[in-house]
């Protein structure tokens, strides 16, 4: 396989692909030369952690100052104390994620409206699942898991933190018939070419090659066209990954809202600090050099369309998870499906 090709800056030797994207990204050099920084010399970024129950008193970990639009479960730890290990995990008191991840999920904190049907389709592991039960409360909670091998570990965090959700292993395409317009937030942590993963000192050849990136935004785009179907009418659809490339990501979106009109973007004034200027939609994005994550992308989606009776009855999707979450559980494979299971 060729060489990745190498340029000379300052001391450093940059991946050319790193080197363009950084000049996609910015237009300031010195804001170029601090995101390259951050992919090529990670450092550490302080953990945080997702209260699931209410926040002890007084607190078992030293905590940072908060940012003006973290929510108030989530605490960002000072130092690296292994909260892992803490018996307070172990009974699900809260779960441990990145603060690039609060970031992404926060637009779940600024939707107008009561949810009663929440659907994570990219659920493994768990933490945005986790995120939209303790942000939204809803009545039900459906995280979806594509890849059977991954469903354990998102099963084992569910119940860990107590959290009454049904997990299922669907495809996308086969949500999209079998669950139409039926949540009221379906969230979609899309995979990714995950070009932050670098910034927190792992390795991920070939993130920045657009072959990788453009297979990854096929991919995004197929399961936001299934997921699209499974919005209710006024509902909403949250985009979000952890790749800073604009082929995912702005172009997705714009993607998106071409081929289903019915959505909008909606404005997050608590993130307008963070708005991406590769587009005009509102959307937002966490870089590595501000300091807090490693970096994400953002966007929240409303389905315009007016409000009609759903198609699924409360008692179909019932029906339909009782079936399905009870073959997750033992670990078989899911139920048959047809276009007419469930729907009533
Ligand atoms: C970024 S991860 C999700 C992380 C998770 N939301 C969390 O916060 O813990 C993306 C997930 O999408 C799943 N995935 C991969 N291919 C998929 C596909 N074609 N359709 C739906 N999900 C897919 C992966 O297995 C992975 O669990």
């Amino acid at each position: 396989m060729a060489k990745a090709q190498k340029v000379q800056q300052g001391q450093e030797i940059v991946p050319r692909l790193l080197q363009k994207l950084s000049q996609r990204l910015f237009d300031d050099p010195a804001e170029q030369a601090a995101f390259i920084q951050a992919m090529t010399t990670p450092q550490p970024f302080l953990p945080s952690l997702l209260w699931v129950g209410e926040k002890p008193d007084p607190a078992p970990f030293d905590t940072a100052a908060p940012v003006a639009w973290q929510p108030n479960f989530v605490d960002r730890l000072l130092t690296e104390t292994r909260p892992g290990r803490h018996p307070l995990h172990q009974q699900g008191e809260f779960y441990c994620l990145d603060f690039s991840s609060v970031f992404a999920a926060t637009v779940l904190l600024h939707l107008d409206r009561p949810v009663q049907v929440a659907l994570d389709m990219c659920a493994a592991p768990g933490g945005k699942s986790i995120f939209a039960w303790k942000a939204l409360q809803p009545t039900t909670l459906i995280s979806n898991e594509v890849i059977g091998k991954r469903l354990g570990a998102l099963i084992s965090n569910l119940k860990r933190c107590h959290i009454s959700a049904a997990p299922i292993s669907f495809d996308p395409s086969e949500l999209a018939t079998v669950l139409p317009q039926v949540a009221d937030v379906v969230l979609v942590d899309a995979p990714c070419s995950g070009q932050s993963l670098l910034a927190k000192g792992e390795k991920n050849p070939g993130c920045f090659h657009p072959v990788t990136i453009g297979k990854n935004a096929n991919r995004q785009k197929r399961i936001l066209a299934n997921a699209a179907q499974t919005v209710a009418p006024q509902g909403f659809l949250a985009y979000m990954t952890c790749t800073y490339a604009i082929e995912e990501n702005e172009q997705v979106s714009e993607w998106l809202l071409e081929r289903f009109p019915q959505f909008q973007a909606v404005e997050i004034p608590a993130l307008s600090a963070y708005r991406s200027r590769l587009t005009d939609l509102p959307c937002y994005r966490m870089f590595p050099q501000m300091g807090l994550g490693a970096g994400a992308f953002t966007i929240l989606l409303q389905n315009r369309e007016s409000s009609i009776s759903r198609e699924m009855t409360e008692c179909g999707l019932a029906t339909f998870l009782q079936a399905n979450s009870r073959l997750s559980e033992t670990g078989r494979s899911k139920a048959t499906l047809s276009a007419k299971d469930g729907i009533s």
